[in-house]
């Protein structure tokens, strides 16, 4: 068996040259690290042609015997979850080990009562609260798949996602808080609903307590029914045994084409890598309390706030609200109350934060700090400084993780007080993961102060198996560009000491407060609206969300020709079909879009335009009407 952990950064090197040399032993040694019912008879069958992806085949596991079971001898009384509120004033919880383990259990024996079976899909739409984490854990108890969905996607949005999946259930609450809003996830799930055929039964869990439909013989109280359990006296649930490449969970993203994939992770490599990167990267010791900012509706949350804490026994705090309520001293504070040891957020909140000034920080203890992550987007240097200086004080490394929903765990990044750091870099791969940077004709660039795009020339059992229900999208979008590597999407570079820097996606996916969205699928909303004839929409830099939204918007002749009105119900449009998240910031009216002469819209023009850098426009000669660039020009912000 070898550590998870690497003990110093020339131990690093020495495990980094194993990993590559003797990769099957290396991930085999790291995989004795967790309890399985069975040990595997291969450690990795792949190619990355089809692409095929198999990672200890043969082996038995279920995940919450590693994040539960396990732990319950020596450290059954420890806490798992700390839960902050929204509100400040109501109570926080707290639930050990021993307690969570219950609560699966019980929850396993809801579901199970409720008709789902291994294999089931089910869809689950809740606030941030403990009930979020039980919900997942006690499908992956049954063997059942489950599909998180974020709590700012609309309606359209989760019935697109439900259908995709076949869900069979949903688990949703009446209303969650997030700062100063109530949301009303019950209503948007019934508005779903009215989609979706497959879901016969809906379990709604008491939070805000807000009125809701509640239909007969569909929708029972998550309380209700974990009475009825209660009452049987059903404290345990022998979780079901899977395989480990049995699918463990689907989770959506945003591509560069309109609709979104449900990116599958499967039990045993998922459990590996999320186990082993939380273990390494964060340097975990036993007596830490461990803050993941993110949200279980994002594979961040899935990976670092549930499934590698727990199965790495850790203290893990789940905060139901925002950073910035009741005031942007809510993080620093929760810091302070629980002594949190272990910092994981993104760049977007830390710029948010640094924006109401250091006397914010006045009065709160942050002393308890002594390691920092951040995640989701490229670290900007005067982020990385503020986030070093103002809330590490110095002392607490940064790691600046890099990595993706389809990656499943960090792949690039500093291992806490192991790798030398260096602002904005994600420094050094991991041991086990073999990164490369590409030309555009697909050769393999090598040597030091180089750029590419950044691919992956070996598996890692963390990865992708497939896109849920269309794998040829799979190997389309990740195994196509370049023979035999997975592309990240990603472009890259390598310095002069081999450090890597994610510069940004070279593809049409922007990244808007560490939110990955789809250009086409905005552009897909836009166009929904009754009276847009054409519209494209390209990222801009954005001092806070890192990247905003820039929509161009060729109208139609309605009489409705209040332009801010027309914005508006833009705006209106977009939310309705994807969310909230997904809001254009700027919407500009434009006559015609520059396109080449077979059609195609020139986007490198647009997105020069939106970054308002107009002087230089580059080559505009095959566009079929050059007119149209000075009138864009002229309207621009
Ligand atoms: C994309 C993946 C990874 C969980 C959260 C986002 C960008 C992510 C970094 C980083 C620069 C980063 C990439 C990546 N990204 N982390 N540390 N530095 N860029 O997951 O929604 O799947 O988005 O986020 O562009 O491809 P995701």
């Amino acid at each position: 068996m070898r550590s998870l952990k690497v003990s110093s950064f020339e131990n690093y090197t020495e495990v980094y040259n194993y990993s590559v040399s003797h990769p099957e032993k290396f991930w085999s040694e790291i995989a004795e690290n967790f309890q399985w019912r069975k040990k595997w008879n291969n450690v990795v069958k792949w190619n990355f042609k089809e692409p095929e992806i198999k990672w200890y085949e043969g082996a038995k596991l279920n995940i919450t015997e590693n994040c539960l079971d396990r732990h319950l001898v020596l450290n059954g009384d420890k806490p798992a979850i700390i839960w902050e509120p929204n509100d400040p004033d109501e109570a926080h919880r707290v639930l050990t080990y021993k307690q969570l383990y219950e609560k699966v259990c019980q929850f396993a024996h809801v579901l199970k009562n409720n008709g789902v079976k291994k294999g089931d899909r089910v869809c689950i739409y809740l606030p941030m609260v403990p009930e979020l984490a039980i919900a997942v854990l006690a499908c992956a108890r049954i063997g059942a798949i489950h599909s998180v969905i974020f709590g700012g996607f609309s309606a359209q949005s989760i019935a697109d996602r439900i259908n995709d999946a076949d869900c069979s259930l949903v688990i949703t609450a009446d209303g969650g808080f997030r700062g100063p809003k109530d949301i009303p996830l019950k209503e948007v799930i019934d508005d779903a609903l009215v989609q979706c055929k497959s879901v016969t039964k809906v379990v709604v869990l008491t939070r805000s307590r807000t009125p809701v439909s509640m239909i007969k013989g569909r929708d029972v109280w998550w309380e209700d029914e974990i009475k009825k359990v209660e009452t049987m006296g059903k404290h345990d649930f022998p979780a079901e045994e899977m395989d480990a490449e049995d699918v463990l969970f689907i989770l959506y993203t945003s591509g560069s084409t309109g609709k979104p994939k449900g990116i599958v992770h499967t039990c045993g490599g998922y459990m590996v890598y999320a186990g082993y990167t939380f273990a390494n990267v964060f340097q975990y010791q036993p007596e830490e309390v461990y803050f993941c900012t993110a949200d279980i509706g994002w594979i961040t949350g899935h990976t670092y706030i549930v499934y590698g804490p727990l199965s790495q026994g850790a203290t893990t705090l789940l905060f139901e609200g925002i950073p910035t309520w009741p005031g942007p001293d809510r993080f620093w504070d929760i810091v302070d109350e629980y002594k949190v040891n272990i910092l994981y957020t993104a760049p977007t909140a830390i710029r948010s934060l640094m924006s109401f000034g250091d006397d914010v920080l006045n009065g709160k203890d942050l002393s308890s700090i002594t390691k920092l992550g951040s995640v989701g987007e490229p670290i900007n240097e005067e982020a990385w400084h503020w986030f070093d200086e103002k809330i590490g004080k110095g002392k607490a490394p940064i790691a600046d993780t890099w990595w993706q929903t389809e990656t499943g765990g960090i792949m690039i990044s500093p291992i806490a007080g192991v790798t030398p750091t260096k602002p904005g870099y994600a420094t050094l791969p991991l041991p086990g993961i073999q990164p490369c940077l590409v030309d555009e004709s697909g050769a393999i660039i090598k040597g030091n102060g180089v750029s590419g795009n950044l691919c992956i020339k070996y598996p890692w059992p963390g990865m992708l198996r497939t896109t849920y229900g269309d794998h040829e999208r799979c190997r389309q979008t990740y195994f196509s560009a370049y023979k035999n590597l997975y592309f990240t999407g990603d472009g890259c570079l390598r310095d002069d000491d081999g450090y890597y820097k994610i510069t940004g996606r070279v593809d049409d996916v922007l990244n808007v407060s560490g939110h990955r969205i789809g250009t086409a699928e905005v552009e897909n909303a836009i166009n929904m609206h009754a009276d847009v004839i054409e519209s494209a929409v390209v990222g801009y830099p954005h001092a806070i969300k890192g990247q905003g939204i820039y929509s161009y918007v060729i109208l139609g002749s309605s009489t409705h020709n209040d332009k801010e009105l027309v914005k508006k119900d833009i705006i209106k449009t977009v939310t309705r079909l994807i969310g909230a998240i997904a809001k254009p910031d700027k919407i500009q009216f434009v006559t015609g879009l520059p396109k080449t002469r077979s059609g195609k819209i020139m986007r490198r023009i647009l997105r020069k335009i939106a970054e308002g850098e107009t002087s230089n426009l580059g080559d505009t000669s095959t566009l079929l009407d050059p007119g149209v660039i000075e009138e864009i020009k002229n309207g621009a912000f």
